[in-house]
């Protein structure tokens, strides 16, 4: 079956763009805590392939939203799962146990207190990678090691957008930055990570799926998704 990514990524006539904050006051409500589009479900993937088990972990689910990685990681064995997010709309939607509102900027965790990082298609909504990767890298335990997915830069400088449709059909596109690989690299640097590994899923790659516009072809990179380690 053809499936297509177009609620968040396509580019029809211009629209307003929402802050991060804005954005998911009206979005909230319908963002269930699960992958609920093939873009995601690509993201997902990705992300899965690159974390280590999480039995027994302390894991931090960073910009958890409605906590897709948070109850990924209590079924999947995590000792503690924690999710932080900055807007109280989207910890209203979210059934985690243990979360809190809270940027990404600056986390409100002792050092060395986290095995492992989630942090899923987030980064984005920020001007600036380097505060964020600092705290990750502060609440990483040694050798813990940050999962974080972003969109790939390619399908931004190709004219996408990040948009969403409200339940009575008003159509919005979301702030997002794009960061290049170059910026993850020295963000992580200054922080005390380093890449360890990275995967792009390309359109049309796992699945049939297409964008609703002709611009982004077949093979594309659609999303970006870094396994950094806290250096010993
Ligand atoms: C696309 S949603 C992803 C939610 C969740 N990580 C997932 O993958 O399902 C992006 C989330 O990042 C949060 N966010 C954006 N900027 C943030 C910041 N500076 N600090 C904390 N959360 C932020 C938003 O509120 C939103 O919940």
């Amino acid at each position: 079956m053809l499936k297509t990514v177009w609620r968040q990524l396509r580019s029809p006539a211009p629209r307003e763009t929402l802050s991060s904050l804005a954005a998911y006051e009206r979005w909230a409500e319908q963002y269930p805590p699960h992958a609920h589009n093939a873009l995601m479900e690509a993201e997902e993937a990705a992300m899965k392939q690159l974390y280590p088990s999480l039995v027994g972990q302390v894991v931090l689910d960073l910009a958890c939203g409605s906590g897709r990685y948070g109850l990924i990681a209590t079924d999947e064995g995590a000792s503690v799962a924690i999710g932080l997010d900055n807007s109280r709309p989207m910890l209203r939607q979210n059934p985690m146990v243990l979360k809190a509102l809270s940027t990404t900027e600056k986390i409100p965790l002792a050092s060395a207190s986290i095995d492992v990082v989630l942090c899923g298609l987030a980064l984005g909504h920020l001007k600036q990678l380097d505060t964020s990767m600092v705290e990750i890298g502060r609440v990483l335990k040694t050798n813990g090691c940050a999962l974080v997915s972003d969109f790939h830069p390619f399908i931004f400088l190709n004219g996408q957008q990040r948009t969403f449709t409200t339940a009575d059909g008003q159509s919005f596109a979301v702030e997002h930055y794009v960061h290049l690989y170059a910026d993850y690299h020295a963000a992580a640097y200054q922080a005390g990570l380093r890449i360890d590994a990275v995967l792009e899923p390309r359109l049309g790659q796992t699945q049939d799926v297409r964008f609703a516009d002709s611009k982004t072809q077949q093979g594309t990179p659609i999303i970006i998704a870094y396994r950094f380690v806290k250096a010993t």
